[in-house]
């Protein structure tokens, strides 16, 4: 899964790229208009009440800009951030101690806060509603709970599935955004400004054809730039060219939808072994043995985008535009009753 050239989770070695291409200043965070106007509005008022930052939680597929919001904010608002995650914080214990060393107004980032434990949540729920932190001294019947205050801090939260995550969680949460996918003329401001930071000459036809193969996503337009950058530097004479892109990304099979084999693997299991559905998600991945969850994750979301796949009641079910995305003949189904 990890080595998917177009799996929109890091990978190990890209992680250092990464940082280096992470920007600190809106002027360098591009699309996702709504979430940046209002997460903006966010740090004015605290800043002019001179208060901590609201709880704000993102959600959305992975490599579309959380981590990086997370980043700008907290350099925008001229304080600590504390990169951890769900799965990171193992037992309360470690959340209390993470808690009781922050200092106020500094930013907690919890990434893929739905794999939060349940006894942990229970630390974060009085930290993030009422800076509080309630610990129990002694056992037995001389046990007794105490109430420590905690520094005024903000939680960020960042989920691929919103839907995981507990309804008590979710409401603690002052302002909750979606980030949507990147249309590719902002996928070409992406890879534009990349391309000057690394350095790699790029003719504007050319970050174009990278970012139209991006998946709308904007760590994936990174990282396909660096490959079309190793194309152009081995086999043209080091410019990234449409020709060059167009090239470097068909020798990746990543076709011209930015579609990888893996999404081909799904929508041809749908079509040919399930008739194109409806299907459920779990027999769909155990049929190419898949995770059902890599597939809810990283596959699905960009076919539902596409209009490939509709998710109905009884199963995910291939569209016309899907058998015509294949070069395969869409069956005649019979047309939805209209209402008007
Ligand atoms: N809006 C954006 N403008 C420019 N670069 C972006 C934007 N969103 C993400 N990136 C770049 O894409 C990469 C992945 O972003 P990241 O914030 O780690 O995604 P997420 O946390 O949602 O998985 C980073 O290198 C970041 O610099
Ligand atoms: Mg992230």
């Amino acid at each position: 899964m990890n080595d998917r050239t177009i799996s929109p989770n890091a990978q190990t070695e890209e992680k250092q790229l990464e940082t280096s291409l992470r920007p600190l200043d809106w002027d360098g965070y591009f699309g996702q208009e709504t979430v940046k106007d209002n997460v903006k509005i966010l740090i004015e008022a605290a800043k002019l009440r001179g208060e901590a930052l609201d709880h704000v939680l993102f959600y959305g597929p992975p490599g579309l800009g959380k981590t990086t919001l997370a980043s700008i904010i907290a350099h925008q608002m001229g304080v600590n951030l504390k990169i951890t995650s769900g799965p990171a914080i193992e037992r309360a214990g470690d959340l209390a101690a993470i808690l009781t060393n922050l200092r106020k107004g500094d930013l907690l980032f919890i990434d893929e806060i739905h794999r939060l434990g349940r006894a942990v949540e229970e630390v974060l729920y009085p930290a993030m509603e009422d800076y509080a932190l309630d610990i129990v001294i002694g056992k037995g019947p001389s046990a007794r709970n105490i109430r420590l205050k905690l520094p005024h801090f903000t939680a960020l939260g960042a989920t691929t599935r919103l839907d995981l995550l507990a309804s008590p969680l979710r409401d603690r949460f002052g302002a909750i955004f979606r980030l949507e996918f990147y249309k590719p003329e902002e996928l070409e401001q992406i890879v534009r400004r990349s391309a000057t930071i690394l350095n790699v000459p790029i003719e504007p036809e050319g970050a174009l054809e990278i970012a139209r193969r991006s998946r709308g996503t904007a760590r994936i337009a990174n990282r396909l730039l660096k490959r079309a950058r190793d194309y152009a530097e081995v086999r043209a004479d080091g410019v990234i060219t449409r020709q060059v892109a167009h090239e470097a990304l068909s020798l990746m099979n990543v076709d011209p939808l930015g579609l990888d084999d893996l999404d081909r693997k799904v929508l041809h299991s749908i079509i040919g072994k399930f008739g194109g559905g409806p299907v459920g998600l779990e027999t769909i991945a155990a049929s190419i043995g898949e995770e059902g969850s890599t597939i809810m994750d990283v596959v699905e979301p960009y076919l539902l985008q596409l209009g490939f796949l509709d998710r109905t009641p009884r199963g995910r079910v291939a569209t016309a535009h899907a058998y015509n995305h294949l070069g395969l003949v869409a069956p005649n189904r019979p047309e939805q009753p209209s209402l008007f």
